[in-house]
């Protein structure tokens, strides 16, 4: 486990990649110059690149993804039995995987019922906002659909997640955007826009949604979209 790749020729698979890949946020004119990195293999808490470099991998495969680590035989051994048995089918239809994750999901959500499974964080969000919107048309009318999303959250890369999307750097030139999003003001402490710290900080910033709330009209607003810890936007614990 040296991150010596079994291709002996890596500078064709950094050539490749140079030419061929649209990274995911990172600017790429750096790779003009230099060789945009190549995470090669990982084991446990560490990763090599293409140069044979061990990293130790402080941000979970760089997006906070890898929890459980790098290498790991066993569920590398269920998830190769279960391709075996079987691959894919249809959501439409259950599977044996499918129903005993679930349940154990459950188990670790008390006051909820039921799993939907998707391919990403941005997805989940997608089906959060179209939950949102339905009850709003089966229950209320259609007039419930509004959805606040707060400053500095960030919520995926699609345009409705965008739309909730606190960061307006990221969000910046992918307008127009997904109607009926309103913004509600960060809790970031170190930032306080209110002059008031610690408990009472807190106690403006919820009060804040209130009002946004009551301003939008509590009769239109159909959810709030939150980081419970905003990550992206700064590892922002919520002040007390
Ligand atoms: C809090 C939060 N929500 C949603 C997403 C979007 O997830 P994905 O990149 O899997 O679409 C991310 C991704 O970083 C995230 O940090």
């Amino acid at each position: 486990m040296d991150g010596t790749p079994r291709d002996n020729d890596i500078s064709k698979i950094v050539e490749a990649d140079r030419a061929h890949i649209w990274h995911h946020l990172i600017q790429h004119k750096p790779f003009e110059t230099n060789e945009p990195r190549i995470i090669v293999e990982g084991k446990d808490m560490r990763v090599w690149d293409q140069n044979g470099k061990e990293h130790i991998d402080g941000v979970s495969g760089g997006v906070w993804t890898v929890n459980v680590g790098y290498g790991r035989e066993r569920i590398a051994n269920a998830v190769r039995d279960q391709l075996l048995k079987l691959n894919y089918f249809a959501g439409a239809a259950g599977s044996v995987p499918g129903s005993i994750f679930a349940e154990k999901l459950i188990e670790k959500m008390p006051g909820l019922s039921r799993v939907y499974y998707c391919n990403s964080g941005s997805e989940a969000n997608e089906k959060a906002f179209k939950m949102i919107r339905q009850i709003a048309h089966k229950r209320y009318g259609g007039k419930k659909n509004k959805i606040l999303y707060r400053d500095r959250d960030y919520h995926g890369t699609t345009i409705s997640t965008l739309s909730a999307g606190g960061q307006d750097e990221r969000n910046a030139q992918y307008g127009p955007y997904t109607p009926g999003f309103i913004r509600v003001p960060h809790c970031l402490e170190y930032r306080a826009q209110w002059g008031l710290s610690g408990e009472e900080y807190g106690q403006r910033a919820a009060d804040a949604i209130e009002e946004i709330i009551l301003a939008e009209g509590p009769d239109t607003v159909g959810g709030l979209c939150l980081e419970p810890v905003t990550a992206g936007g700064g590892v922002i614990t919520p002040p007390p």
